[in-house]
């Protein structure tokens, strides 16, 4: 099957990594999604394992499409709805892109659900009702150059919300795309890792689960389970082998996450213990600046606030400075690697990087930058 899979933006191309590893094949990698060929077995098998897309989308039409007409007609005539669709079943339609004449999504939203719906209708006499919130089936449009592309979304959750999270610190990072920043260290779990402001611990809990393949979202219930074509045994298959599957923890090095809010701190130890990492992650309630540690090389990283969702800049250039001279007293030798939202605050760090990745955090410009600490 075509399937899009959408991205943290920056991280296509990890993602495009992920799920050739996965099976996936015909990849190609756009800003924001990558699109892929697979069978059902690795479709299914992505939703348990890709730890970067947000949500998959399985490609069932597409159609030249210039206006409300063809559009109506398009939808009405490249797809067996009545196959797929019954009545009882609910669903909601999305549209992203434009043409020159179908410009308003929510009106171009309501043109496919009244071809799909008069459709229902001539043949039952009945119809679907439209559901936002827990719906059957998500439909999506997408129009581009004259050209429609009808897809369905596989999952009614973001794939991000692994379960594991219920309380979030200060300007929580998306899990997908604290996987994706550890991906770029390339920590390989031999040495150490420390985040000097782990928030609510995604970093951590991110960075272990990658390293032991952990799978993901065993527990969700999947709208494709309602495809016509919906494979249950092969899906059955995948599924037991993900819950099943054993994990090696005695792979982990040494994790710790210094947090200095409290009640943050607290948080993070419960989402710690949902993700059943207790016993293999230590958790520090202090000012990284007292941390004292005695390994002679590993990664340290950091999320700090920005001075835009979290902190006033003019504040927080103290504690860029502080942690500036704190990491080159020391942590010669190590790696550092910072989210940095903020240019005008990192350079009071006064240390000299080796890379920067261009990544967006919640909608803020930032790059995830690397420094051979000396
Ligand atoms: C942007 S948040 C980190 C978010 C985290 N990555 C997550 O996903 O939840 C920054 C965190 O740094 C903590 N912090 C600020 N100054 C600190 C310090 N001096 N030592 C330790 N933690 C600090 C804040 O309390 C806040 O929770």
């Amino acid at each position: 099957m075509k399937v899009v899979a959408s991205s943290p933006e920056g991280l296509e191309k990890y993602l495009a990594e992920e799920i050739s590893n996965l099976g996936g094949f015909n990849i190609n990698t756009y800003k924001r999604f990558i699109n892929f060929e697979c069978d059902f077995e690795t479709f299914y098998r992505v939703h348990f394992y890709s730890r970067l897309a947000f949500r998959f989308y399985r490609e069932i039409a597409s159609f030249n499409c210039y206006d409300k007409q063809s559009l109506y007609e398009g939808v009405r005539d490249s797809f067996d709805w009545i196959g797929w669709l019954h009545y009882e079943k609910t669903f909601n339609v999305q549209v992203t892109g434009k043409t020159s004449s179908l410009s308003h999504t929510h009106f171009t939203a309501l043109e496919v659900k009244n071809s799909i719906i008069d459709l229902q209708k001539a043949v039952w006499n009945k119809r679907s009702n439209i559901s936002l919130d827990n719906p059957d089936f998500i439909i999506h449009l997408h129009l581009n150059n004259n050209q429609a592309i009808i897809s369905l979304q596989s999952s009614l959750e973001s794939l991000h919300k692994r379960g594991y999270r219920p309380a979030v610190g200060n300007a929580p990072l998306k899990e997908n795309l604290a996987s994706g920043l550890i991906n770029m260290t390339q920590w390989n779990g031999k040495v150490p890792l420390i985040d000097i402001m782990c928030g609510s611990g995604t970093f951590l809990i991110e960075a272990v689960h990658q390293l032991l393949e952990v799978p993901i979202n065993t527990d969700q219930v999947y709208l494709f389970e309602n495809w016509l074509d919906f494979k249950k045994d092969i899906y059955l298959n995948e599924k037991n082998k993900a819950i099943k599957k054993i994990i090696n923890y005695e792979k982990i090095p040494k994790i710790i996450g210094c947090e200095i809010n409290k009640k943050v701190f607290e948080q993070a130890k419960l989402n710690i213990s949902l993700a059943r990492l207790e016993n293999y992650i230590e958790l520090i309630n202090n000012d990284f600046l007292e941390l004292h540690l005695k390994f002679t090389s590993g990664i340290i990283i950091c999320n700090p606030p920005y001075g835009k969702k979290l902190g006033d800049e003019n504040e927080l250039i103290h504690l860029y400075e502080q942690m500036g001279i704190f990491l080159k007293k020391n942590f010669s030798g190590w790696e550092f690697w910072l989210l940095s939202g903020n240019p005008k605050l990192t350079k009071y760090l006064k240390m000299k990087s080796s890379l920067k990745i261009p990544v967006s955090n919640g909608g803020i410009d930032c790059r995830w930058i690397k420094y051979l600490i000396r």
